[in-house]
């Protein structure tokens, strides 16, 4: 493309699209559309143990992810009866019962255990037909995805990554202890949130110590990438760099070299970036949207599972120098993170007062390329945009 089209994606933009960040009504109409769309959930790494379960939100609703044997099954945090929460916690293991009258769930989400159930509802708990609302889940390496059922058809998990599929797959995979992971509250919606990390211009004036030290990235250094309703930047040149990543990935001869972030729509954030010698990290984000001023982030990182040669010194001294190495690279993700969260939050202040399209500089291409992903979304649409192949970067 040529750097002289600096509103390039911003056509994207409705004239109104910053409402669901001010109209609690817009943002729930929002939200009940992206319930039936692919949403990272949580760690497969939670649910070792069968009984092991975890709460997650989806599209804002309560959810729960347990493992029951070999099987993960996923449901609406709301209890059949009077609708109380069965998780009251984050994580945990055991039965599905319900802290308010006793009501007990099997593996299909039917209540089959309910106290006094002839004297109370004049039959027995399964002619009763009360059961919860299922969460279909897929997963991605060591990542879970859910979604709630809709009408028609619908793509599976591994079409809807499309070729981030078996990247998402390697990536995920921690090479070491179980990942570190932390929870923000943002007071943003989650979308000023996904935007910035779409942004490749903000880095001088928001990060100017850490990302941004070395001045302006420039767009003819880097590669944007787009597969399905996803985009990617790729710090390299290579022709097809993405679809080699996804088949090195595939067939284990992947080996990092360089910085990467992948956008899945709606809203999880993974990228790989140099943490010093030959070690390579993998970041993985996600903001939660909770109401249209509110999000929260969740960030976990762990070292990548990718066979590396480190010299003697480095391999004998790693007792020592990885738990400092994982200090140093929480201490300045954190930091980036928070100078994020605080732009988006000023962002937030003052979105009532936007009512055109944004500018789009050329590192901001991807911004657009977000909203045309999310209109698509919101039109009821999940699959790719135009074709299911890459679209390439043409900078
Ligand atoms: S609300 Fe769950 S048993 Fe009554
Ligand atoms: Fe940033």
């Amino acid at each position: 493309m040529s750097p002289k089209t600096p509103q390039r994606g911003a056509s994207a933009f409705t004239p109104n699209w910053a409402r669901t960040l001010v109209d609690p009504q817009a943002f729930s109409d929002e939200q009940h559309r992206l319930a039936s769309v692919w949403t990272f959930l949580g760690f497969t790494s939670d649910l070792a143990k069968d009984g092991d379960w975890f709460r997650a939100s989806l599209a804002t609703r309560s959810v729960f992810v347990q493992r029951f044997d070999a099987t993960l099954k996923g449901f609406e945090n709301v209890c059949a009866h009077r609708f109380y929460p069965l998780r009251t916690g984050d994580k945990g293991h055991g039965p599905i019962v319900c802290g308010f009258h006793g009501w007990r769930y099997v593996n299909d989400g039917c209540a089959i255990g309910i106290p006094m159930c002839q004297e109370q509802f004049g039959t027995v708990s399964r002619a009763l037909g009360a059961r919860l609302t299922p969460v279909e889940i897929a997963t991605c390496g060591a990542l879970i995805f859910g979604r709630f059922a809709s009408e028609g058809p619908r793509e599976s998990l591994s079409e809807f990554l499309g070729t981030g599929f078996p990247i998402l797959e390697a990536l995920s995979r921690s090479g070491g202890p179980s990942p570190q992971a932390i929870s923000t509250p943002v007071a943003a919606n989650w979308k000023l949130n996904l935007q910035i990390t779409l942004d490749d211009y903000h880095g001088v004036a928001v990060h100017p110590t850490t990302i941004g030290r070395n001045g302006y990235m420039h767009r003819a250094d880097v590669s944007y990438l787009r597969f399905g309703l996803h985009s990617a930047l790729l710090v390299t040149k290579e022709p097809q760099a993405l679809e080699k990543m996804a088949e090195a990935c595939a067939n284990g001869s992947f080996r990092p070299s360089h910085y990467c972030i992948f956008q899945i729509l709606p809203n999880l954030v993974v990228s790989l970036f140099h943490s010093g010698g030959a070690f390579f990290h993998c970041c993985i984000q996600q903001y939660v949207p909770v109401a249209h001023d509110r999000s929260v982030q969740r960030v976990s990182i762990h070292p990548v599972a990718f066979p590396a040669e480190h010299p003697w010194p480095i391999r004998w001294t790693r007792p020592l120098s990885d738990p400092i190495r994982r200090r140093l690279i929480w201490r300045t993700v954190r930091r980036i993170m928070r100078e994020d969260h605080q732009a988006c939050e000023r962002l937030q202040l003052v979105a009532h007062q936007v009512h055109r399209a944004p500018l789009l500089s050329v590192l901001e291409e991807r911004i657009g390329w977000f909203e045309e992903s999310y209109a698509r979304l919101m039109a009821g649409h999940d699959d790719a945009v135009g074709t299911s192949s890459t679209v390439s970067d043409e900078a």
